[in-house]
């Protein structure tokens, strides 16, 4: 069965926790909805993770609706959300109605999703007024890394602390189904995750929130330019990968690839005419 926004709510409500991981392909896609994830987020961390730039910032809407498509064809059951790119949707509400429309109706997204609280509540409650649900994202938002001057923890003093809960009560004000919270302390997020009534989805801000998210090449350790403190690694695949690479360079070399149950054949009565 497809998970939804009202999945979401249920799941909040029984306590029982919101699985999401990232996914940029339909094969990757396809592999964790088989295992069951309530939700794959097609991030615009891409931009780092498949493309190679140093942040999410070039990423494009081209980018965002490529990818999507890829693993909306890879997913039964899971919900499929797409990141709004940078400047997809600051610029203005028509622009971002425009763009979140266009990974629905080109990507096969199920929901989308914004960096930003209050700044960005109307485009929140434009995009909602569209049918399309939305979810928010606060604290490390990393198209802000300019403004941030890095990758580093968010709201550790009063002021805040004070303005991210203001943030995530605008979110669900203005229409949000769910909130990421990236990368604050665990014991604001729990907070949060209390005062509001739509799930919170964490990553690198602790237990307390009622899902967790991770970016797929960090929890398989397929990814080693910047490894964040949050990150747990669930399996070493990138081992597993390389040495498959290896072997197959080795095997290729040597001539033990491809053997003879790897070779298609001809009948004997053509090969003698080819003499
Ligand atoms: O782009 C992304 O992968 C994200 C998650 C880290 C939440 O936004
Ligand atoms: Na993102």
């Amino acid at each position: 069965m497809r998970n939804t926004v009202t999945t979401f709510q249920d799941q909040k409500a029984r306590g029982d926790k919101i699985t999401m991981l990232t996914a940029y392909d339909y094969s990757t896609a396809k592999l964790m909805d088989e295992a069951g994830i309530n939700s794959i987020l097609v991030g615009d961390s891409l931009g780092m993770v498949m493309l190679g730039y140093k942040d999410t910032l070039s990423v494009t809407m081209e980018d965002m609706i490529h990818h999507t498509k890829a693993v909306a064809r890879g997913c039964e059951n899971a919900m499929v959300v797409a990141d709004m790119p940078f400047m997809s949707y600051q610029t203005s509400v028509y622009d971002a109605v425009l763009n979140a429309g266009r990974l629905v109706k080109e990507g096969g997204a199920n929901a989308v999703k914004l960096e930003g609280g209050a700044k960005i509540a109307a485009q929140i409650r434009a995009i909602v007024d569209a049918s399309i649900p939305v979810v928010a994202h606060l604290g490390l938002t990393p198209q802000s890394v300019n403004a941030f001057g890095g990758f580093k923890v968010q709201a550790r003093n009063e002021d805040a602390a004070r303005q991210l809960i203001a943030d995530a009560k605008a979110v669900q004000e203005a229409g949000a189904f769910a909130v990421v919270l990236e990368c604050i302390p665990a014991a604001l997020a729990a907070i949060i995750t209390k005062q509001l009534d739509i799930p919170t989805i964490g990553i690198g801000a602790g237990a307390g929130c009622d899902g967790q998210v991770l970016v797929y090449q960090d929890m398989l350790g397929l990814f080693s330019d910047m490894t964040p403190k949050f990150v747990k690694k669930f399996a070493d695949a990138g081992t597993v990968m390389k040495e498959g690479f290896a072997k197959y360079i080795e095997e290729t070399k040597s001539g033990v690839f491809p053997a003879e149950e790897h070779c298609f054949k001809i009948s004997d009565e053509v090969l003698n005419k080819l003499y």
